[in-house]
């Protein structure tokens, strides 16, 4: 495999464009979609499709007609249907103003990086991240600050001076993600006060990605800005149906805000996507109220695939976990004696036919990393890992 290579030398394309790669996941993976000999763990996505009674919602709802443009910040009743979910869940009443619908997690987070940051400004990225967020900051012309999270025996943990250290009279938001991307790890409460405490004092935004927050092992509800925030904080919470309804594919999400933005949002929505499918908002509507069941199922689901995946990775002596991830779809483990990660997952594809990501991809200092998707069948699963034990000797 190739070096980073620029995808375009075309003079009229904006030079930050002109410098940027495609060097991701999908990259290595793409000789290989069609091969069905390979297990695929290497995407942030399970083999669960999306449940019949949120398709048929979908269906209903594109069979009675709602096939028109929607209100740029969504359809009341999907954001109705999220604020009470909201409400519900976290210690403070969320209302619906301060909710706009977006296709998917990642226009949410580019809504978000719009709206606070340009070209000169940096934002300072908690690390391992899923490097599409480093991506989405690069776009917009801005430069990415990492801050790398610190590792011990004890798993995962951020020392929120090194991203006070970080910031600038230019950085215009802090982003991080609980549970985390590839390290499965989630920020205590106390921590989450610190980067509040930290942006409020630096007028920072504070930009938390909640994506896996239905995905816990040991707690109902990961602990969400939404309890320690005020609704005029500068804090931008992104949220997503990819995961705990596994619908990646349909593209549905939503950004929290500050109720004074609802407008703002609706316009930078009309200039940008002008608004989210409308028969998919009533699939949301669906999985929102009637998905409790499911989203347990997805997490038990993720809960046995991290337990097979972690078990045999103890077993192998190269392989370092340095704690089970907490909640999210990934077991994120070094191994030792690896010089490129790149490499080793080219390896391991051709010699095991399992697809992993590699560490590289995550920001510095995890090339000796590898992130492996669990969120697969108890039987797949099993066959991946004793191929990968026998790959990584
Ligand atoms: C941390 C994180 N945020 C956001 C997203 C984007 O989710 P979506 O598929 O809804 O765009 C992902 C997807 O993998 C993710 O891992």
């Amino acid at each position: 495999m190739s070096g980073k290579q620029p995808l375009t030398a075309l003079p009229g394309v904006k030079k930050h464009i002109r410098s940027m790669s495609l060097e991701n996941i999908a990259n290595i993976a793409k000789d290989a979609f069609s091969n069905k000999e390979i297990i695929p763990l290497w995407f942030g996505e399970g083999d669960v499709v999306t449940p019949d009674f949120i398709g048929t919602a979908i269906h209903d709802a594109l069979k009675a007609g709602q096939t028109f443009y929607s209100h740029q910040n969504g359809i009341p009743e999907f954001r109705q249907t999220l604020a009470t979910y909201l409400t519900g869940l976290n210690a403070k009443p969320v209302e619906m103003e301060r909710i706009t619908v977006t296709s998917g997690g990642m226009p949410a987070i580019m809504l978000a990086i719009q709206l606070t940051t340009g070209e000169g400004d940096n934002v300072v990225i908690v690390d391992p991240v899923w490097p599409n967020i480093t991506g989405i900051v690069q776009l917009v012309g801005a430069e990415t600050r990492s801050v790398r999270m610190d590792l011990d025996d004890q798993g995962w943990s951020l020392d929120v001076e090194k991203v006070a250290a970080a910031c600038d009279s230019r950085t215009k938001a802090i982003f991080f993600a609980s549970p985390g991307n590839p390290t499965g790890a989630i920020l205590p409460v106390a921590v989450q006060k610190q980067l509040l405490a930290l942006g409020r004092e630096k007028n920072i935004w504070i930009i938390s990605d909640e994506v896996y927050c239905r995905m816990s092992f040991d707690q109902y509800v990961v602990p969400s800005f939404l309890d320690i925030s005020e609704p005029e904080d500068r804090v931008l919470i992104v949220n997503s149906l990819s995961k705990s309804w596994s619908m990646t594919g349909s593209r549905l999400g939503w950004l929290v805000h500050p109720p004074s933005l609802e407008s703002t949002m609706a316009m930078m929505v009309q200039y940008t996507t002008s608004g989210t499918t409308t028969y998919l908002q009533y699939g949301g509507i669906a999985a929102i109220r009637d998905g409790e069941d499911f989203v347990k199922y997805m997490t038990d689901y993720c809960r046995i695939g991290m337990e097979i995946a972690c078990d045999v990775l103890a077993e192998i002596p190269r392989v370092i976990l340095h704690q089970r991830p907490a909640g999210a779809m990934y077991a994120f483990f070094e191994i030792d004696g690896m010089a490129d990660s790149k490499q080793a997952c080219i390896d391991i594809l051709a010699s095991s036919k399992v697809g992993l990501a590699p560490g590289c991809f995550f920001g510095k200092g995890s090339e000796k990393f590898l992130r492996l998707c669990y969120c697969r069948s108890p039987q797949q699963l099993r066959i991946a890992m004793e191929r990968l034990k026998k790959a990584l000797k």
